[in-house]
């Protein structure tokens, strides 16, 4: 396989393969499109469950230390002024006198207007990025609540429900993935900063004094999370945050990021957020939030160490890391060479034809395989386009039922996406032969 380069898709590349093989759509198409607003197709939302699924795999299932919670996305208003986020969840916002156009004041190459050329920005002023809806039938400044921007929180105002009923001991952490929603002033590249976005944030109580260590131990969690499921190693980087750059909450913090088809870019933010936030509800809320140290005999508030990741993103880097093309003429194709536990579908199951003998045995093929691997069957169009499209997907096994398998020898075709190798195994032997080429797979795609 010839070396791929580090940044080998363009976005305009993705974006197209996206729409035509059902990964993304724009929301609200049919009337012109919501902004900056993206639907998973049939395709994507199997890649981003992916994502999601190992990710609260690798942390909460497998770990003893860290439990779940799934928190609502409305909350009571006052824990978004005790976590500053009413106050200082805002971006500097200018707006060019001659046409308008709206932009966050601190991306900007220079004082010219990227839309216009002409240099005639107003002055800059804090806009609050969080959305806000009303509860209840009266629409009054009482009634404000917020779309969360983010879904820590509800990990802190929970940090004594969830403490008391698991008796878990310091250190411990608690996790969640969800929905989070900003008012980005200038959201773009894709689905990589959006208005409504899903993240995976996990909050972990530490003692005092161990939380820089926790800090990093959280960064390595992160990057090698990232790489044994596939992302190449010189694509994902660690980049700590200068002072001006990091959140309000945060003492210090560590982006790992990812070459992008745009270049270098956050994939995920790793922040010690120390006693900020629990001391900030509990004085807003006047409800102790603090730890019992039953050996020590003492109370304290734990510090938090944070790896706040997002799910579309992410999905986004592996679809990007996974784009590949070889070949020439008509033996060019477009691979996604995903790890086999990332890729949308694991399996395909392919009749050579819709012919009446075929697809039975087809059919009871993929009720072999279904159960055990997520498998797609499709019989329609030629089997070499069938074979493109299960490559564009990257899908990495397709299963080839043809007339030989229903007449002679009860024997099937596996052919590998990467090697394009084509092996017959029995159907006896089709749930083996599988399970050990996956495996292969694994083990190629962090080689
Ligand atoms: N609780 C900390 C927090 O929310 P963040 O760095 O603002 O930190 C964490 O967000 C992650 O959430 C980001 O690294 C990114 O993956 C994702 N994220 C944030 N804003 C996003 C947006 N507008 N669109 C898509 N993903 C976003």
């Amino acid at each position: 396989m010839a070396a791929r380069t580090l940044n080998n898709v363009d976005l305009e590349t993705l974006v197209s393969l996206s729409k035509r093989r059902g990964f993304i759509f724009q929301s609200s198409e049919i009337y012109g499109g919501l902004g900056s607003v993206w639907d998973y197709g049939p395709v994507g939302v199997e890649l981003k469950r992916n994502v999601k699924d190992l990710w609260w795999k690798a942390m909460v299932r497998d770990r003893d230390d860290i439990v779940g919670i799934d928190g609502a996305i409305l909350m009571h208003p006052d824990v978004w002024v005790a976590s500053g986020h009413v106050e200082s969840f805002t971006d500097p916002l200018v707006e060019c006198g001659n046409c308008n156009h709206r932009y966050r004041e601190d991306k900007l190459e220079d004082d010219s207007c990227p839309n216009c050329g002409e240099k005639a920005f107003g002055p800059a002023r804090q806009f609050n990025l969080m959305f806000e809806t009303h509860a209840g039938a009266v629409q009054t400044e009482e009634n404000v609540v917020y779309l969360r921007p983010e879904t820590a929180q509800a990990m802190f105002v929970n940090f004594d429900n969830v403490q008391t009923t698991t008796r878990k001991k310091i250190p411990f952490g608690i996790a969640q993935q969800g929905k989070s929603f900003r008012n980005e002033i200038t959201p773009g590249n894709f689905f990589f900063r959006t208005r409504e976005f899903e993240q995976m944030e996990m909050e972990f109580f530490c003692e005092p004094g161990t939380d820089d260590d926790w800090f990093r131990f959280w960064i390595d969690f992160s990057l090698n999370w990232y790489k044994g499921l596939g992302l190449r190693a010189d694509k994902v980087r660690e980049r700590s945050l200068g002072n001006d750059e990091r959140p309000h909450y945060a003492k210090a913090s560590t982006d790992v990021e990812f070459m992008f088809p745009w270049g270098w870019d956050e994939l995920e933010t790793i922040s010690n957020r120390t006693d900020h936030d629990l001391n900030a509800h509990a004085a807003k809320s006047g409800k102790k939030l603090e730890y019992f140290d039953q050996e020590k005999n003492e109370h304290y508030v734990p510090y938090v160490v944070e790896p706040a990741m997002g799910a579309d993103r992410s999905s986004l880097a592996f679809l990007a890391d996974a784009y590949d093309e070889e070949g020439e003429g008509k033996e060019q194709r477009v691979v996604l060479r995903f790890h086999p536990d990332v890729a949308p579908f694991q399996v395909a199951v392919l009749p050579l034809s819709r012919n009446e003998k075929l697809v039975p045995k087809a059919r009871e093929v993929y009720d072999i395989v279904r159960p055990l691997f997520n498998t797609q069957y499709d019989d329609a169009q030629s089997i070499g386009r069938r074979y493109r499209r299960q490559d564009e997907i990257g899908t990495p096994l397709c299963v080839t039922v043809d007339f030989e398998t229903v007449e002679s020898d009860d024997a099937v075709t596996i052919r590998n996406r990467d090697s394009m190798e084509q092996v017959r195994v029995p159907v006896s032997g089709l749930v083996a032969a599988i399970s050990d080429q996956v495996a292969q797979m694994r083990k190629d795609a962090v080689g």
